[in-house]
């Protein structure tokens, strides 16, 4: 496997999209500071020097791009697991990509996938997290924090780092091998932050308000509106 660091880059999602044609399946870049960190919908992504995990990981699997939208999934499932393990913090997932700490922001997760209507070129899944940061910029320091702030004491970045690569490697082969989701989902209900509470879902420039039921077995989110009637969302933006 393919490891690249970085001192300084723009982005390392953006690096992996633009060299993603010659690098391995399964490259990890990994960057101490980015300088035009990628949030989802547009927005920034702030990340200093030394304190975050700023990664991407690019892969090619041989899968339906329908399929694609799960690694958001995987990645949020390691990332949860490796957070609650190394620190014993109650990390909860923000379906379907976020990881928050005491209703908090630690970490945000920025897929993204090129390919054609029935094969997948490359995807990339750029991860973020707020490991030692002690201030954040105006306008987020209301909803994010890092885990030095909820756990008290300094993080050992590598080894974050370290588990969620082995939880991403266990639980990524048994999906392309069989496609099997099953850990996977049962990971995101167990520490799932949004099952029983109401929800915006904002998809666009469309809002509405609907309760979660469930997370069905393909990782998708069972909601109720209003009239009771349930229905599947794939994917949008989730406020709680
Ligand atoms: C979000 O919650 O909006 C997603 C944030 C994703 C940030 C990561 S940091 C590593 C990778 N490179 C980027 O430019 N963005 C992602």
């Amino acid at each position: 496997r393919e490891l690249i660091v970085f001192d300084s880059i723009d982005s390392t999602n953006t690096y992996g999209k633009n060299n993603a044609d010659h690098l391995m399946d399964g490259t990890i870049i990994l960057s101490e500071e980015q300088l035009a960190g990628r949030g989802r919908r547009g927005k920034d992504w702030s990340s200093p020097k030394g304190t975050g995990i700023w990664m991407s990981m690019v892969l090619k699997p041989d899968i339906p791009p329908t399929e694609g939208v799960k690694t958001t999934q995987i990645a949020a499932a390691a990332v949860c697991k490796a957070i609650r393990d190394l620190t014993g913090l109650d990390a909860l997932i923000k379906w379907p990509n976020d990881i928050v700490v005491n209703g908090r922001k630690v970490c945000g997760i920025l897929t993204e996938m090129a390919g054609q209507l029935n094969k997948i070129d490359y995807i990339v899944v750029g991860i973020g997290i707020n490991v030692n940061n002690t201030e954040f910029p105006e306008g987020i320091s209301a909803v994010a924090t890092s885990l030095q702030i909820e756990y008290g004491k300094k993080i050992d970045r590598k080894e974050l780092i370290v588990r969620i690569i082995k939880n991403f490697e266990a639980l990524y082969h048994s999906y392309i091998e069989n496609l099997n989701l099953t850990e996977v989902v049962a990971i995101v209900r167990d520490y799932s932050a949004v099952i029983g509470k109401e929800i915006k879902v904002i998809h666009g420039t469309s809002e509405r308000i609907v309760t979660v039921h469930d997370i069905d077995e393909e990782g998708f989110l069972i909601v109720e509106s209003g009239d009771g009637k349930r229905e599947v969302i794939f994917s949008g933006e989730v406020s709680i």
